[in-house]
């Protein structure tokens, strides 16, 4: 059984990783969507709220399953007795970044495969973070994430505001 990791901090998870998540799905035979601990960002969603958004985001995907992970991406694929990651590639000023990323892991790894799909060119522009600024000013995200993530995140912006 072929299984891919598509790992991230989803922090939220947008409609550019649910556009990977659904493609992937129909390669693999099991998707493991792998939220990890991004060290140098400060989450606004936790690692269960950010799990628990991603699992009723992906019902209609009986071969996605959601974790969470802590430490070397590397090791948790080897645990999982994985060894192809997925990767979405929004423009070239990805690219750098994933390839230092994919040839680490391969070091720290010789078995796992790092394999790229390009983003949909609908949501080259999108990441989490533009996702939460506009948010965070009261704007319309409704195409940029599932509604359930809108909601969330005008939840967690209101009460900011209010606290
Ligand atoms: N559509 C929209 N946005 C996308 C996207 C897509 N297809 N693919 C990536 N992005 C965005 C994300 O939203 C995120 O945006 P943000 O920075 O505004 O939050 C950004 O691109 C980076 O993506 P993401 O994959 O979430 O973060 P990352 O590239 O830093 O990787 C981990 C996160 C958890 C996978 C990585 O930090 C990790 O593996 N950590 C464990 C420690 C480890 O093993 N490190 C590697 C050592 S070799």
């Amino acid at each position: 059984m072929q299984i891919a990791v598509y790992p991230g901090s989803f922090d939220p998870v947008t409609n550019g990783h649910l556009d990977i998540i659904h493609r992937a799905s129909r390669l693999f035979d099991q998707v493991i969507v792998a939220v990890g601990r991004q060290a140098s960002k400060e989450p606004l969603f936790s690692f269960d709220e950010r799990v628990e958004i991603i699992q009723l985001v992906t019902t209609d995907l009986p071969n996605v399953t959601v974790e969470s992970f802590d430490g070397l991406l590397a090791h948790y694929v080897h645990r999982k007795e994985a060894n192809i990651i997925i990767r979405g590639l929004r423009a070239i000023s990805d690219f750098d970044y994933e390839f230092q990323l994919a040839l680490a892991i391969k070091k720290l790894d010789n078995n796992i495969e790092t394999l790229f799909m390009m983003t949909n060119s609908e949501y080259s522009f999108l990441s989490s973070s533009i996702v939460k600024e506009i948010a965070s000013y009261d704007g319309c995200v409704r195409d940029l994430v599932p509604p359930l993530v809108a909601e969330r995140l005008r939840q967690k912006y209101q009460y900011q505001n209010n606290s």
